[in-house]
């Protein structure tokens, strides 16, 4: 008889990790999936006075009534929706959200449709919840076109995960397409589950929530990547109250709760003075530009990223790539992580510092363009 369960077969570790293992504590990382930031101060301190007041207890199972408050004017001022600080359930992380909303609305067998490439977790939390990934394809420019959309449809299929901006893609997708999204999810019965942890990171275009246009969606969103708190695992999420009825039976007990101290840094984040969030994105633009004129001089041509901190650089040979760019020390990600769309294709992270970018760049030249 096998000793662990056979979902987790099919499950590998993540090959993100796998490549920071094997590079070298010097090498330049533009590999990484998390703000290079410090959280901002003002935050910190509201965690230490948190400490301090002995607020280090279980809170409500779906959070602390003050941070849900500033959730619920959060949805309503940036995303235009309106939920009640009843219909939202805090989270250890965008990665627990996500995790629950699976759980709660796959049975065995169901499929739930992802771009692809798409962020990894969605395609292994959706085996771990017993459901079938299903890879929407998107066009040359990384949009999803609603066409394609539509006609992928099955009749076991439960969810639309839409994650716009996109990682691996760096993609924002417009409003128009979503509002499409939505009309055709409605149509075929769909849930949708909105991941929108890089809402704030956008140099061009602008965020759409698809729930202000439809009831069924699953809002998900984090402080981790807005504020740069990644290790603090604090995200969020609001849904219609039947949704979050189920997904809060699955919080409970797995969870209990999310951290109390975290939570009381978010609602600093959340209601505190924003400026950290616009000189972080303005930072990032900055990047982004360095490193999309370093790649076009060297005569790469790629759909320019619209938001996130990641470009998708499609590449002759993904994995020689990888490995040659490693063996001089720069870190990059293959493609294929991404999904089977994704080969063909490395990501490159840009939350790192502009002499890194430029290093890289040089690098680049010298092992890869400079052979071919
Ligand atoms: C698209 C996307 N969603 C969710 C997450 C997970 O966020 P968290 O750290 O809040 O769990 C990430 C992290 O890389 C991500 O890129």
């Amino acid at each position: 008889m096998a000793k662990f369960a056979a979902k987790l077969g099919e499950i590998d570790l993540s090959g993100i990790r796998k490549l920071f293992e094997a590079a070298g504590s010097d090498a330049i990382n533009l590999g990484l999936g998390q703000p290079d930031f410090e959280t901002p101060r003002h935050v910190r301190e509201a965690a230490k006075r948190a400490i301090d007041a002995g607020f280090t207890g279980y809170t409500h199972g779906k959070g602390i009534l003050k941070l849900r408050e500033a959730i619920r004017q959060k949805f309503l001022r940036n995303n235009g929706f309106e939920v009640g600080v009843e219909d939202i359930i805090v989270t250890s992380g965008a990665s627990e959200a996500l995790h629950i909303a699976l759980e709660a609305l796959i049975n065995p067998g169901d499929g739930v449709l992802i771009p692809d490439p798409g962020f990894v977790s969605y395609f292994t939390l959706t085996k771990i919840a017993g459901g079938i990934p299903k890879s929407l394809k998107l066009d040359e420019n990384f949009r999803l076109d609603p066409d394609t959309l539509a006609e992928e449809i099955q009749p076991n299929d439960r969810v639309l995960i839409l994650n716009s901006p996109s990682n691996p893609t760096g993609k924002v997708q417009n409003r128009a397409d979503i509002r499409a999204y939505t009309e055709i999810a409605k149509d075929y019965g769909l849930t949708i589950i909105s991941d929108e942890v890089y809402e704030e990171l956008i140099y061009e275009g602008s965020h759409v929530s698809p729930a202000s246009f439809t009831e069924d969606v699953v809002t998900i969103n984090a402080v981790s990547k807005t504020y740069s708190m990644t290790g603090w695992r604090l995200g969020y999420m609001g849904a219609p109250p039947d949704y979050i009825e189920e997904m809060l039976k699955v919080h409970q007990y797995i969870q209990a709760c999310a951290s109390s101290i975290s939570q009381f840094a978010a609602l600093e984040a959340l209601t505190g003075p924003q400026d950290c969030v616009s000189s972080m994105r303005d930072e990032f633009k900055a990047r982004r530009d360095l490193l999309v004129g370093g790649l076009n001089r060297l005569g790469f041509e790629f759909p320019i990223p619209e938001g996130a901190f990641y470009l998708f650089l499609k590449v002759e040979d993904e994995m020689a790539f990888v490995s040659k760019l490693l063996e001089n020390g720069v870190v990059t990600t293959p493609g294929s992580s991404f999904g089977r769309n994704g080969r063909g294709y490395v990501r490159l992270s840009y939350a790192t510092s502009g002499a890194d970018i430029e290093r890289a760049l040089k690098i680049i030249e010298e092992v890869w363009v400079r052979d071919r």
